[in-house]
């Protein structure tokens, strides 16, 4: 599966989670302690753009019903939410963060 460039480390300096459109799918990534991580950006609930959120402890609260979804595994955790999220292998080439989608 090819490897997409979809923002560099200097984007998500000062917001630890950004929205960009990457190989036709809308993609959250996220900076956290650990690392970079990648899931679809909308809401498995309804139509809201979880790059829109806010982070609270490891996992992306959904800006329109304040659902929540584990950031590192896509798995829905709080009401109301049910459906888990896609996830995305992620890397970073020098300055270039990357994620692999098919
Ligand atoms: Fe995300 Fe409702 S649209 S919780």
């Amino acid at each position: 599966m090819p490897w997409h460039h979809i923002a560099d480390i200097t984007d998500l300096a000062e917001k630890p989670v950004i929205g960009r459109e990457c190989a036709g799918r809308w993609i959250a990534v996220y900076r956290l302690d650990d690392g970079y991580f990648a899931t679809q950006d909308l809401c498995t609930h309804s139509f809201a753009r979880l790059s829109n959120g806010e982070i609270v402890d490891g996992h992306i609260e959904c800006p329109a019903h304040f659902g929540l979804f584990d950031i590192r595994t896509g798995k829905a955790a709080g009401s109301p939410v049910s459906c888990d999220l896609d996830t995305y292998p992620i890397r970073v080439v020098e300055d270039r963060i990357e994620v692999e989608i098919e």
